[in-house]
């Protein structure tokens, strides 16, 4: 039998052209596995009226670790229409299976890491005051509070009377007591401490044992006093454990500029729900965006690693496929550092840092081509090409390996 068991899901359109390709990878940096398939996304919706099967959680359950690829949703009324007749009419909700999947097994640490790999041309660059350009080296990790904050859930349009009564006992609602109940939302931010606490240790545990100089709470507590101020609060408690890494703290809106003029002075960061959304996506840009953006999200006991890009639904019918798969592999690689299989996340991050550097093969994405099986005509590699080059760049990894144990 395997060493491990891993859940793979890859859900709707490129999710079924990237997922396979992470597997490719895996096997090829020697990682002992079974894979077993799971059913998660928009086509299980339409023939079942539930995006996220019992028997996917189930799986999920007993073997503790997925792999997932992306999924596809859409708003409420395309969500009725596009579900079997069968089942039309009978009261079957969409709900999205990421954030079920995040809440039925409390995967409130949600890692995104961004790193520059040298030779990307879609690596930042920055005008030097003396004349041409300078390319920062990008390494930050996004610690992102994955199960709260604005993303709880807890949220009314013309919210009900309880509601409004509960509201109106704060006094800085008086301004909108009069707003008629059709024309009010409200979305409700929630910190808890245990969460926050969680969220933060991790940040400060995964800066002390890969050595980032600094960890950053990134927040608004001037303006959210109440949450963003726990979640600093928190941050400088668990800080005091870890007195060798400083707590820097920034607003999440100063920190979007300070993003392009210094990101190289940026090690952990850890943000809440939503700005830990914002925050990562905007560094994911500064390292070449949706094809390199992989992440994890981890509970205390499932583990469920994804790249951070959707179903890309315009690219998924193409054969062959034009997506970047890198995204997937380093989440796959994320996985394999979960699984304390350190050694061969090193080996594939490193080919696709080989890969990368030499420039040679290049999806249409790096290459800033316009999408479409036209790309490939004009140079870009396919999905699959992308992967057969960071395969040959394990083998020779490997044989350089063996040659040098050979020498010893
Ligand atoms: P998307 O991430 O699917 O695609 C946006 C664009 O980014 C694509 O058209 C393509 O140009 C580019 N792109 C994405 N992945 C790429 C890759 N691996 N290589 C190269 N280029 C890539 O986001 P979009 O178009 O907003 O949403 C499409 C569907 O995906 C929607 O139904 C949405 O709800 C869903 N979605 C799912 C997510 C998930 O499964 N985690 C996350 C984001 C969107
Ligand atoms: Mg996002």
């Amino acid at each position: 039998m395997a060493k491990h068991t891993i859940v793979t899901m890859p859900g709707d359109g490129i999710g079924n052209q990237v997922l396979p390709e992470a597997v490719r990878v895996l096997e090829a940096a020697g990682f002992d596995a079974d894979y077993i398939h799971a059913d998660i996304g928009w086509e299980c919706w339409r023939r079942e009226g539930n995006a996220l099967p019992e028997r996917t959680l189930t799986l999920l359950q007993q073997h503790k670790i997925g792999l997932f690829g992306a999924i596809t949703s859409k708003p409420k009324r395309e969500a009725e229409a596009e579900l079997s007749p069968a089942l039309q009419g009978k009261g079957y909700q969409y709900f999205s299976p990421i954030v079920a999947m995040r809440q039925r097994f409390n995967l409130d640490i949600c890692m995104r890491p961004c790193l520059s790999f040298p030779g990307n041309p879609l690596n930042f660059v920055r005008k030097k005051p003396s004349g041409g350009f300078e390319e920062p080296k990008v390494d930050v990790v996004v610690f992102r509070q994955n199960t709260e904050g604005l993303y709880a859930g807890v949220e009314w349009s013309n919210p009900p009377q309880q509601v409004r009564e509960a509201l109106r006992s704060h006094p800085k609602f008086k301004p909108f007591d009069d707003v008629p109940g059709a024309d009010l939302a409200v979305s409700v931010r929630i910190i808890t401490r245990p969460a926050a606490r969680r969220i933060c240790e991790a940040a400060f545990r995964h800066a002390r044992q890969f050595r980032y100089k600094s960890v950053t709470i990134c927040e608004k507590p001037n303006v959210l006093r109440e949450t963003s101020g726990l979640m600093e609060e928190v941050a400088k408690e668990v800080q005091k454990r870890y007195p060798e890494i400083p707590l820097w703290s920034t607003n999440i809106d100063a920190q979007t500029m300070w993003l392009t003029k210094n990101p190289e002075d940026y090690g952990v960061i850890v943000a809440s729900n939503l700005f830990g959304d914002v925050i990562s996506d905007a560094f994911a840009g500064l390292v070449g965006g949706l094809g390199f953006a992989a992440s994890g999200n981890i509970g205390a006991e499932v583990a469920v690693f994804e790249p951070t890009h959707g179903s890309a639904p315009k690219y998924a019918e193409l054969d062959p496929p034009i997506v970047n798969p890198i995204a997937m592999i380093l989440s796959a690689a994320m996985m394999l550092d979960h699984l304390g299989e350190r050694e061969k996340a090193g080996r594939i991050r490193d080919a696709i840092a080989a890969v990368v550097a030499e420039g040679k093969v290049r999806t249409y994405d790096m290459l800033r081509m316009a999408g479409g099986a036209q790309a490939l005509r004009q140079g870009a590699a396919s999905t699959t090409q992308m992967t057969d080059a960071i395969i040959a760049k394990l083998e020779v990894g490997a044989e350089k390996a063996y040659a040098g144990s050979r020498r010893n």
